[in-house]
């Protein structure tokens, strides 16, 4: 039995990147070893174990081959005699089939070494097409190393096109996508991962309600000359990112078609409330916020209290960065809107309930007269 060093840790060790987590493959062994050596099983997917004081991830060697739709059409074979070649060429990339053994001496059958020179991403073989989750990893890889120089090869990129348009991207869970989009929307050039796709035909099928991103991102920074990509990665969390990004592929909608789609692509991609949240309330918050001055005070006070920013003071900040960074005409900053807004949540949050209920206000009428000096604060805005 030996193992292995395998996948994104070699990778990213060859590449000087930050490793974050080490998977094994472990050659010459079978379940009944592993048990025995004090590995435990970590599902009844696949025939993985993790380490018994490390608890880092070690897989049998394995081939694979897909005889079903979607995820789940896998069957694979783990054996004592699955050999490291068998293992590697099953894997996505050149780059991540590459293995490590104890003495630090690299396997490499597929020249991911010289891939990672001509910085390349670049397909193992025909295989790539069993899992079309690879697509969006792919376009997440080329979003996290474009930094460095690294383009999808040109065979890999017609592969990708000829899964998009085989359907089979529909038979991916939700969850699986919303992972992967997750995570490309926190790598350095998020919007690489939205282009790979789209020029996979990948990105109309996965995300309808971004189709429009690229263009309007294209046709917004050739009229005004703006750079948008640092805005965008000036926002800190993923939920920020799509809120942004959804912003700016729907800004030719209809305010009512806006709310529908946020509707649907949360449902779509499952994501959680938080994200849901921002999502929602940028497009409200930002249209409104665009016409400060002349918005009625019933809809400024409307979108106060449906993104609940009285009671949750911590809601204000990430939701105000999303607005701030679409807002490339730079009209709330000349025209101070930000900062009138912050004005107003504090006047709100100052109305001195106390004081009404001793000037005699009680029940419905105590709410009536808090309203009315909510809507003048608001007008007064
Ligand atoms: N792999 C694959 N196809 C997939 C998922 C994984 O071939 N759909 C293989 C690749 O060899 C990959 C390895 O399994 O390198 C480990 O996968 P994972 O941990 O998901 O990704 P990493 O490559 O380690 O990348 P990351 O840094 O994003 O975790």
């Amino acid at each position: 039995m030996k193992t292995y060093l395998v996948g994104g840790a070699v990778r990213d060790k060859l590449l000087n990147y930050p490793v974050l987590d080490r998977d094994w493959v472990v050659v010459g062994a079978n379940a009944e070893k592993m048990l025995a050596l004090g590995y435990t099983p970590v599902g009844a997917d696949f025939p993985v174990y993790l380490h018994p004081t490390s608890k880092e991830e070690y897989a049998l060697a394995r081939t694979e081959r897909k005889n079903g739709r979607g995820y789940k059409g896998f069957s694979f074979h783990a054996s004592e005699n699955v050999t490291l070649e068998q293992d590697l060429s099953r894997r996505d990339l050149t780059i991540n089939a590459i293995a490590e053994d104890s003495a630090g001496q690299l396997t490499d059958p597929f020249n991911g070494q010289q891939d990672l020179t001509d910085k390349i991403l670049r397909h193992v073989s025909p295989a790539f097409s069993e899992d079309p989750l690879r697509v969006l990893r792919v376009a997440r890889f080329a979003a996290r190393y474009a930094h460095l120089g690294f383009k999808v090869a040109d065979e890999t990129l017609a592969l990708m096109q000829v899964i998009s348009e085989s359907g089979e991207l529909q038979y991916l869970s939700k969850e699986r996508i919303w992972q992967e989009l997750e995570r490309a929307l926190g790598e350095k050039s998020p919007l690489v991962f939205f282009q790979v796709l789209s020029e996979s035909h990948a990105l109309e099928r996965l995300f309808p309600e971004l189709k429009a991103l690229l263009s309007n991102l294209t046709s917004i920074s050739s009229q005004k000359n703006i750079e948008l990509e640092p805005r965008l990665q000036s926002l800190p969390t993923a939920g920020q990112r799509l809120a942004w990004l959804f912003f700016i592929a729907q800004q030719d909608q209809a305010s009512a078609d806006l709310i529908a789609n946020v509707q649907t692509l949360c449902r779509q991609l499952r994501c959680p409330n938080t994200v849901h949240y921002l999502i929602k309330h940028t497009a409200t918050g930002y249209p409104l916020l665009s016409l400060w001055a002349s918005a009625a005070p019933s809809a400024k006070l409307n979108f106060i209290q449906s993104a609940d920013l009285l009671r949750s003071p911590l809601k204000v900040a990430p939701l105000l960065a999303i607005i701030q960074a679409l807002d490339y005409r730079e009209v709330f900053k000349q025209q101070d809107y930000l900062a009138k807004f912050s004005q107003l949540l504090k006047q709100l949050r100052e109305i001195d309930h106390q004081a009404l209920i001793k000037q005699g206000f009680k029940g419905a009428q105590l709410g009536l007269e808090i309203k009315k000096l909510q809507l003048l604060h608001c007008e007064n805005s």
